[in-house]
């Protein structure tokens, strides 16, 4: 099982998206173990974009990013941090394939509605910076017994 990260960026706040992106994932299969609505302060966007830094488009990426509150979320399931980022589809919104996240709820390439971490390292480090201890509540969810094949002995 992983947990990642994700983000539903200013964008999907202000366009009343919560609800329908944070089902995308639900549907799928994915546990909600985090979930709250805040404000990322510059030092936090700068940390957490610091592989961006210098980047023509992080300057922007930053104003964005602190320009009005996200919700940030914590997803648990298998394969978590690879079935976000493919519910998520490609960077640009005016190029992800219909029926990911970005391709059916957004056109522009810079507002693109969620941020997903990319690897178990980015994940870890994401959940510590963005989550305090005890605010992320991996207990067993009753749905698990039929969203996985336990017969196994482990979900598969
Ligand atoms: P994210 O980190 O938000 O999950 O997105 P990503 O991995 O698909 O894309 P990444 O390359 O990490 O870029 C981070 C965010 O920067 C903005 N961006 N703008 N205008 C541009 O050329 C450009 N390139 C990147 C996007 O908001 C992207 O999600
Ligand atoms: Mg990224």
């Amino acid at each position: 099982m992983e947990t990642t990260l994700i983000i539903l960026k200013p964008d999907a706040v202000q366009r009343g998206l919560i609800g329908a992106i944070t089902s995308r994932f639900e549907q799928k299969g994915l546990q909600v173990v985090g979930m709250k609505l805040m404000r990322i302060s510059q030092e936090l966007a700068a940390e957490h974009y610091k592989d961006h830094a210098g980047k023509p488009f992080y300057a922007g990426l930053v104003r964005f990013m602190t320009s009005e509150p996200v919700v940030v979320l914590a997803l648990r399931g298998m394969g978590a941090i690879g079935v976000c980022r493919n519910l998520m589809g490609a960077t640009f919104g005016s190029k992800a394939a219909a029926g990911t996240i970005r391709g059916d709820f957004g056109i522009s390439n810079s507002f693109n509605l969620v941020h997903g971490s990319d690897s178990p390292e980015a994940a870890a480090r994401e959940l510590a910076l963005f989550f305090k201890q005890g605010e992320v509540l991996d207990g067993k969810r009753a749905i698990d017994q039929w969203v996985y094949d336990h017969s196994g002995g482990k979900p598969e």
